[in-house]
């Protein structure tokens, strides 16, 4: 039996980075946990799961159709569990600016609006820039964003702006909800 359930949806693995590290934080605390990609077919044991966990990526202001597809999908069993999050991954949530990361949560809303969903938890969480994983295009977008969001970064390197321990807290809290929880064995 699955405790608990991450489901990701990324383009170029920084989304599923912060699935697993979220998977092994609850691993830690005794919890059974799927980890698994929005392409996955088989619909959720949604009575079973203690916690669900969605997260996607950000490339040119959207999120993912086929994340957007499947959240619509699962909408009401989504609005009805006591402990769902969703996190969207971003460099604008990096932003040195203010407003950048307003754009980051803006993006995320617009996303909970179009899906109708009401996750308890929704974060922003800032991604990371690998450049080999790019080709001349997606480098050159990369590189704008980059200037836009952080002018002062070394851009001869890949960069992550990941808060390692926000998605720590952000596992923590999706369980707590307000009370303590632990695995119902
Ligand atoms: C082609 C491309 C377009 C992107 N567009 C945006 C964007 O519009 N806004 C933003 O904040 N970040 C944007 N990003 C940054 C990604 O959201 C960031 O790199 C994130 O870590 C990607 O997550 P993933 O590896 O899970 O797909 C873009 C990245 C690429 C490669």
């Amino acid at each position: 039996m699955t405790d608990c359930l991450i489901v990701f949806s990324t383009a170029e693995g920084q989304t599923e980075r912060i699935a697993h590290r979220i998977e092994e934080r609850w691993r830690a605390q005794g919890y059974t946990v799927e980890v698994r990609p929005i392409e996955a077919s088989e619909a959720p044991r949604w009575s079973e799961l203690t916690a669900v966990v969605v997260g996607g990526s950000i490339h040119v202001g959207h999120h993912s159709p086929a994340l957007t597809e499947w959240v619509r999908q699962h909408r009401e069993a989504l609005n009805e569990h006591p402990r769902s999050a969703f996190f969207s991954v971003s460099l604008s949530a990096a932003s040195h600016e203010e407003k950048g990361r307003q754009a980051a949560r803006r993006l995320l809303e617009e996303f909970l609006a179009e899906t109708g969903w009401r996750p308890t938890i929704s974060t922003t969480i800032a991604g990371a820039v690998r450049w080999k994983r790019y080709g001349f295009f997606k480098r050159w977008i990369m590189r704008r964003i980059v200037q836009k969001e952080d002018p002062e970064a070394d851009v001869r390197h890949d960069l992550e702006y990941t808060d390692w321990d926000a998605v720590d807290e952000l596992a923590d809290e999706v369980l707590s909800n307000g009370k303590k929880q632990s695995p119902a064995r």
